[in-house]
């Protein structure tokens, strides 16, 4: 099976049936992982460009080595060092790299929209790494295969996602994504970072955190993005941890065997208690793990030829 487009921009436009294509696939390349030697030579003679315009540690490298260990090759543009700062255009970055015959390009920018501008400029594939507070699909794809494997399903889930929802494109392409699967998904947060409408994309929503956390089986935290705001959403940091962060007490509201995530980085004593982030419920680190099988099965997805998912389905990889 392969994903039947050329750029993976964002879940809202992917359907039920290509989640889980993409899931049950990143399941499958997860123990490649685990192996001594790292690496199938499923895409040997690709090469992937990761074009970050915004700063990242998980999802960057997590692209790369999951390229590599595809036998692809990457590299990485640091966009501080590149032509962009002497006032090149996206369009003759995209037009320039593009000359070079790369197979993906796996871009991030501050810009909602730039992914989807970008996969216009080239013939090669575009994958989304966050535009803005649009979307985040890779993240939410890894949440999703997370929460997947700890619950063994994701319908009829309860999930709460926590904190400064109006900017964040993980909190966006999540909520997509859960909806799709059958979760019932509710965005908690200060009535200023819940944007108006919200409610439009499937889910509930209310600024009364304990009531969000009673009886869910998941909790997503979310980190202030400090970087998307011009003005101040809240008073104080320390009463925006009190009222809206996790602690061990706020903690007890949820479910038994409740899991926690947060798609990092994470603000220790902010959104998240020091105690809660690295405590039993706690699967933040799961989900990094996570995020290199699923960026495995997104290149394998859109780059792979038939050949290559013959021997993927022979267990010859
Ligand atoms: N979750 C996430 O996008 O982290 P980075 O900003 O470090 O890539």
């Amino acid at each position: 099976m392969r994903l039947k487009r050329k750029d993976l921009l964002g879940i809202e436009d992917l359907t039920r049936d290509e989640l889980e294509l993409i899931l049950s696939t990143a399941a499958s390349f997860k123990e490649v992982s685990e192996r001594e030697i790292k690496k199938v030579p499923t895409l040997r003679g690709k090469t992937v460009i990761n074009l970050f315009y915004e700063p990242s540690t998980r999802t960057r490298t997590s692209f790369e080595i999951a390229a590599k260990r595809m036998s692809a090759d990457a590299v990485n543009i640091s966009v501080s060092t590149s032509s962009v700062v002497k006032g090149e255009t996206l369009r003759d970055t995209a037009r320039n790299l593009e000359a070079m015959r790369p197979d993906c390009i796996v871009v991030r920018h501050a810009s909602s929209g730039t992914p989807h501008m970008l996969a216009g400029f080239v013939g090669c594939s575009v994958v989304n790494a966050g535009d803005g507070a649009h979307e985040h699909p890779s993240q939410a794809l890894l949440d999703m295969l997370t929460v997947k494997e700890k619950k063994g399903t994701l319908a009829g889930l309860k999930i709460a996602i926590v904190g400064d929802i109006a900017h964040s494109r993980v909190a966006r392409s999540n909520i997509y994504g859960f909806t799709k699967m059958g979760s019932e998904v509710t965005v908690a947060g200060p009535p200023t970072m819940l944007p108006a409408g919200i409610e439009k994309l499937g889910c509930k929503v209310t600024s009364n955190v304990e009531d969000a956390l009673k009886g869910t089986d998941v909790i997503m935290m979310l980190r202030i993005q400090m970087e998307r705001q011009s003005e101040s959403f809240f008073p104080t940091v320390r009463e925006y941890s009190r009222v809206y962060g996790l602690d061990e007490t706020k903690l007890k509201r949820a479910k038994d065997d409740v899991i926690i995530l947060h798609p990092g980085p994470i603000n220790r004593g902010v959104e998240i208690s020091s105690e809660v982030a690295d405590g039993p419920y706690s699967l933040i680190l799961d989900q990094v793990t996570n995020g290199v099988a699923v960026r495995m099965a997104i290149f394998y997805l859109l780059l792979g030829t038939a050949k290559e998912e013959q021997q993927i389905q022979a267990g010859k990889v």
